[in-house]
């Protein structure tokens, strides 16, 4: 088999890129490890910024999300002090988020290729990426139990942190950059109306947060031990806890049954550059953020809108200025992210270690913010999303 883009992963990152490319007439392989139902079923983001919901629309792909999404208009941050309420319009130049599952996003763009009769295989392991150095790699995966090979011109590194694709690259060639912190996040999804506004918790006993994803569904969150077992919060445990960090906020909470339950790692990782030869690593693959800043999904997003761009020049053209480019383009918005999402994971969290001098610094921090247009502006206008920069 032959195409001209094989795309590794279903995620966000791929589905967007295969869409991207369909639309340039660029034929691309889409190869997913999982299959459809585990892709689909998968729960973790949900803010999505303006620029990822434009896409959609760009693309014919938000009839459903137009119909079911909720818009977020605001976004509090409760603390000792009292509560910052920020007026995201209002303070970022008309724009807001987007509240929709990233596995609805899945599911809508899984069935729009397959509607296209555009190639995605799903149960299709990649085991291995040959000449990504020459202008004629080969991708070598598993489906059914067959060995299989896709030779194409470019290999996009779509597999999310664990994927291979990364690894494909000389170690020598990449520089690693690493943070961990020394907690995790406790996520649930319950049958209870949420809470009216988004809202982040610094507490003395951790971090909280409740989001949502529609009128009658809650996505909760609770700071607790990297380690963490969920079988250690049976639900009420895991009520009376956000009820207390919630504080005055939680007379609103309302519970209901919890169907899913797992915790999370927090951590900051940046693999650079993101291409090696004709390998192309795109989203999670190439960095992960703090979920504190909601951006994971929206990186994914805005690095394949690059690589889409400089692969069309490519294909059409035969030049690769902007490809070469790719690489610095998108790590100048993967810095700006990683350091939002280090400010908010800082702003936010229970930190063990702290000493009495940098648990003032924290407090003082959000009193700033309670009190200053100008930081509550660096929020909203992170929140919702970063302009993109011309390239
Ligand atoms: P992935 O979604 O990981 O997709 C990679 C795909 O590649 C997977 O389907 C995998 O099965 C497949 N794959 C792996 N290896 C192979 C192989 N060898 N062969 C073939 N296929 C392979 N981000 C936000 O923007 N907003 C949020 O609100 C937010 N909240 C989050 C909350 C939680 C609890 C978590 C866990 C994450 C959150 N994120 C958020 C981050 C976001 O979910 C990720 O950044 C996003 O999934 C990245 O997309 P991706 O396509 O790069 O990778
Ligand atoms: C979510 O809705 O899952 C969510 C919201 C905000 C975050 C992270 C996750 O910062």
């Amino acid at each position: 088999m032959r195409t001209q883009v094989a795309i590794v992963g279903a995620g966000p990152a791929g589905l967007f890129l295969a869409h991207l490319l369909f639309r340039e007439g660029i034929d691309c392989v889409v190869l997913e490890a999982r299959s459809r139902a585990h892709i689909e079923g998968r729960v973790r983001a949900g803010v999505l910024e303006q620029g990822t919901v434009d896409l959609m629309h760009e693309l014919g792909l938000a009839e459903r999300m137009r119909r079911e999404c909720m818009i977020d208009n605001t976004l509090d941050i409760r603390f000792r002090d009292g509560l910052i309420h920020l007026d995201l319009p209002g303070l970022a130049g008309g724009k807001c988020a987007t509240i929709y599952g990233q596995q609805e996003v899945v599911k809508d763009l899984v069935a729009a290729r397959l509607a296209d009769g555009a190639p995605l295989a799903f149960d299709a392991e990649v085991i291995g990426l040959d000449a990504i150095e020459s202008a004629t790699p080969t991708v070598r995966y598993r489906q059914n139990g067959d060995a299989k090979t896709l030779a194409c011109d470019i290999v996009a590194g779509c597999d999310g942190f664990h994927g291979i694709c990364r690894d494909a690259i000389p170690s020598g060639a990449l520089t690693i950059y690493d943070r961990i912190f020394p907690f995790g996040w406790l996520g649930i999804l319950s049958e209870s109306p949420p809470i009216r506004e988004m809202t982040y918790v610094n507490h003395t006993r951790g971090f909280a947060l409740c989001s949502r994803r529609s009128p009658r569904i809650s996505r909760l969150y609770v700071q607790v031990a990297a380690d963490e077992s969920p079988d250690r919060w049976p639900d009420e445990r895991f009520w009376d806890e956000l009820r207390t960090r919630l504080g005055e906020g939680g007379g609103e909470l309302v519970t209901g049954r919890i169907f899913q339950k797992g915790v999370t790692p927090v951590r900051s990782f940046v693999a650079a550059p993101m291409r090696h030869g004709r390998l192309f690593l795109a989203g999670d693959a190439a960095h992960i953020v703090p979920p504190t800043g909601a951006k994971g999904l929206n990186l994914a997003v805005a690095d394949v809108r690059v690589l889409a761009r400089a692969l069309a020049e490519f294909f059409r053209t035969g030049k690769s200025a902007r490809l070469e480019r790719y690489s610095d383009t998108c790590l100048k918005r993967v810095w700006k992210t990683v350091r939002y999402s280090t400010y908010m994971t800082n702003l936010l969290h229970r930190f063990e270690q702290a000493t009495p001098f940098e648990r003032q610094l924290q407090q003082a921090e959000l009193a700033y913010v309670a009190g200053s247009r100008t930081g509550q502006a660096m929020i909203a206008e992170n929140y919702v999303g970063l302009p993109f920069e011309e390239e």
